[in-house]
């Protein structure tokens, strides 16, 4: 249970959660999560976000070997959500803090999950600073970044951005730095995971977030999720990161993700993938019962096009499909070319269906919706392969221009 002293006097004290799958109740998260808190000593003893509810007990083990945790000052909360709010009301309880800083909007979210009246808390917004001693903290909002209520606090004298939840991955790991946790390429995939899960919606949020965070002289992120980035490298490739990944620009591969019953559907996605593949579309299948939807989302982080199959079922489609959707529809991705295909028995609405729900999320569908009639023969094989054609040419065309 020790810390991890990040800057001088300055210490990671969060819970790494080995066993956390179901992330935000949407998201998986294969291989685990963190929740980072951080404690700085100075003359006024501040502690950055706490832990998840049943995670206070390694959070104060981790602190007390840097101070008694009845010495904390101060408790910034930059964000409410419970992954770093869940185990505030301990931590208040046994610190009992001089103050605690949140910002405007997560005073309604402070009192929507807790009986806070009687707590010292001091609403902040963009530009606000205190002064700790040798440090200074300056808050900054950042609105749906993940929540309403976000904020980042920045410490000018460390280089020191604390991010919350903006530049985390879901690793769970002994490494707290992208430096020893060896892996690249692992890296880059739960940062893209991370992303396109949850951060989606809000890229233009992001977008206008990046040149505020570039203007801060930073060494130093420390997001309350997973590994922290040091020095420039790790800092400029995050952020570099964040903007490609926020303006979404198409990309020459294909994603084709499918549910079969009777593998009708299946042998069909095949002869798609074969006509994108001979196109120069490098192409992942992906079955929605092998795949949980969190990591369709990741694949699609890479994948101009994005086709659906499904054959028809009960007059739509099969429910892990439209649960896809769904989901698919509400991270909200923008700049793709679009493809539907199933086959059917008798009624064989499903094609129709996925093709309406992919050009409901603005995605550019050059090709109808093919279908089957009960086994694809030779005949719909070759229109299966002539969509992937058609969905490569108009990708390649859109990735130039
Ligand atoms: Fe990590 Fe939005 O909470």
């Amino acid at each position: 249970m020790q810390p991890v002293e990040i800057k001088k006097d300055i210490f990671w004290v969060g819970f790494v959660d080995y066993d956390h799958r179901d992330f935000h109740g949407y998201s998986r998260s294969p291989d685990g999560s963190t929740y980072n808190a951080y404690l700085i000593k100075d003359e006024k003893n501040v502690l950055l976000d706490t832990v998840a509810s049943g995670c206070e007990g390694t959070l104060l083990c981790r602190m007390a070997q840097v101070l008694e945790p009845e010495k904390i000052d101060y408790i910034i909360c930059n964000h409410m959500e419970l992954d770093h709010a869940g185990a505030l009301e301990a931590i208040i309880e046994r610190c009992k803090p001089e103050k605690i800083f949140v910002s405007q909007t997560g005073l309604k979210s402070m009192a929507g999950y807790f009986d806070c009246k009687d707590w010292p808390v001091q609403a902040v917004k963009s530009g606000d600073s205190i002064n700790i001693g040798k440090r200074t903290i300056v808050f900054q909002e950042t609105r749906m970044l993940h929540w309403p209520d976000s904020m980042v606090s920045y410490i000018p004298e460390d280089k020191l951005l604390v991010s919350n939840d903006i530049f985390g991955q879901n690793i769970a790991s002994s490494a707290r730095f992208v430096d020893e946790f060896g892996d690249d390429g692992e890296y880059t995939r739960r940062v893209k995971e991370y992303y396109f899960n949850i951060v989606l919606p809000y890229s233009p949020m992001v977008l206008k977030t990046l040149p505020v965070v570039e203007k801060l002289d930073i060494d130093m992120i420390a997001p309350d999720h997973g590994l922290i980035q040091r020095g420039e490298k790790a800092v400029r490739g995050i952020i570099d990161m964040y903007r490609a990944m926020a303006e979404q620009k198409p990309q020459q591969r294909a994603l084709i993700f499918y549910d079969t019953m009777w593998e009708s559907t299946e042998t069909m996605a095949y002869a798609i993938c074969s006509g994108l593949e001979e196109n120069n579309v490098p192409t992942r299948i992906m079955s929605v019962k092998q795949n949980h939807h969190s990591a369709v989302m990741t694949e699609l982080a890479d994948c101009g096009a994005v086709i659906a199959g499904s054959p028809t079922h009960n007059n739509t489609v099969l429910p892990l499909m439209a649960a896809q959707l769904t989901y698919m529809k509400g991270l909200r991705p923008l700049n793709r070319i679009g493809g539907a295909f199933g086959s059917y028995g008798w009624s064989g609405e499903g094609p129709k269906f996925l093709h309406e729900q992919l050009a409901s999320m603005n995605m550019e569908m050059p090709a109808e919706p093919v279908k089957c009639n009960w086994r694809p023969d030779h005949e719909a094989l070759k229109a299966c392969h002539q969509m992937g054609v058609t969905i490569a040419e108009a990708l390649k065309k859109k990735c130039q221009g």
